[in-house]
């Protein structure tokens, strides 16, 4: 398919006026999940697991089968595995508050990298603390990635969870995270990862990684906002407490005690978000159709060209590593002497899209001296002349700055 064509799928950035540069933060929807999520209100809207009624059958049976769609995609062993959540956020939470605060006693570790989200950080603050348990941190080195040494130090037989991005939403650093999984298990520790910056980009194999637990959010893939999904091995979730109480995750409720539903429903209490999963369904199909084969094609193509282009500016800090078989399509940068919020803003009134801030990782900002970058993010709608127009906006805000930085 060429970018033309694949361009028309996407109402919003279709006309090229905006160069779309924040695909980490949430993608563009192609018109095929704009229309799935309009055709479920217009043919099939009812409340699924509730009603006898056919139109409600017909809403189970679409919800159902994006679970079985899903479990296919990332090879999961059963559909009852994959658990539909609001985001990867949400997952994270229900492993923190069900997994962390059953399993973790005094003086146990869980043990993250600098490089998590703070959805993949702040509830282990939270439950370590909790529990009196330790939280501790796989730093990264001058490459921004993780080395061997740095883990085998780091997971020991006192690591009872290790939680790991697979895509670091910063530095775009590919992890290990199969060697991770594989030393982890070693030592008697199940491990999370946060896929949110990977699924977009990769095919994921949860048998083949092995990982216990696996997250990410559909709005990172084309799919609407506010819906995510939690995998995990059904021998792991089903000795698990749900984490959020209420109507259809339950067996029989009395008045003073209540058994709860099998897998999946006993962690999917009150009215789910059909249209997301509708919506992720599509997604997943505009992907397998695509290909994740082209999908990194462009994505290396794109990459490699900004890569170079931003490389030729010596105003211009990259936070990229310099193995390129380590590293996504994300790319951070700072302009000396500029602070990342103006640089934004002004790219943003030439039309061009990239985030700015801590990104929601602020001890990994603190690692790196720094209080902020830019950030842009690419996808496999981004064309070479996104990547033109992010410098070319670039190059006139250094051309605003100039005389006051060198003073
Ligand atoms: N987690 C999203 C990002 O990195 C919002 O931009």
């Amino acid at each position: 398919m060429d970018i033309e064509k694949i361009r028309k799928d996407f109402p919003l950035i279709q006309n090229g006026e905006i160069a779309y540069l924040d695909s980490g933060a949430t993608t563009q929807k192609p018109n095929q999940v704009i229309d799935a999520v309009e055709e479920f209100y217009k043919k099939y809207n009812a409340n699924p697991h509730r009603g006898a009624y056919s139109l409600s059958v017909e809403a189970t049976r679409l919800y159902e089968e994006t679970r079985e769609k899903i479990a296919r995609f990332i090879n999961a062993s059963k559909p009852e595995e994959i658990i539909f959540s609001k985001n990867a956020t949400e997952s994270l939470n229900l492993l923190a508050y069900s997994y962390g605060v059953e399993n973790l006693k005094k003086d146990d570790e869980v043990v993250i990298s600098i490089m998590e989200h703070h959805s993949n950080l702040v509830p282990w603050q939270k439950v370590t603390k909790q529990t009196d348990s330790k939280l501790k941190y796989m730093y990264i080195n001058e490459q921004f990635e993780l080395t061997k040494e740095e883990i085998e130090s780091k997971i020991t037989d006192k690591t009872k969870i290790v939680g790991i991005t697979h895509i670091s939403n910063v530095l775009g650093t590919i992890n290990p995270v199969k060697e991770i999984i594989e030393y982890a298990h070693k030592k008697g520790a199940i491990v999370i990862v946060d896929a949110s910056q990977s699924i977009p980009h990769m095919k994921i194999d949860v048998k083949d990684l092995d990982a216990d637990f696996l997250v990410f959010s559909g709005h990172k893939m084309l799919a609407p906002l506010g819906v995510g999904v939690l995998y995990g091995k059904k021998e792991i979730l089903d000795k698990m407490t749900p984490f959020l109480m209420g109507g259809d995750m339950i067996e029989y409720v009395y008045e003073q005690e209540t058994s709860f539903a099998p897998l999946p429903n006993k962690f999917e209490a009150g009215t789910q978000n059909v249209e997301g999963v509708v919506g992720l369904g599509a997604a997943i199909d505009y992907i397998e159709k695509l290909g994740y084969d082209k999908i990194q094609e462009i994505d290396k193509e794109l990459t490699d060209y900004a890569i170079h282009k931003l490389s030729n500016l010596d105003y211009v800090n990259l936070y990229v590593t310099a193995n390129r078989k380590n590293h996504s399509s994300v790319i951070s940068f700072n302009m000396k002497g500029v602070h990342p919020h103006d640089v934004a803003s002004i790219l943003d009134s030439h039309k061009v899209a990239v985030r700015s801030g801590n990104h929601c990782a602020q001890p990994l900002m603190r690692y790196l001296e720094t209080d902020s970058t830019c950030r842009a993010s690419l996808y496999f709608y981004n064309t070479k002349e996104d990547i033109d127009r992010l410098v070319q906006a670039i190059e006139k805000t250094y051309k605003m700055f100039e005389k006051y930085i060198n003073k």
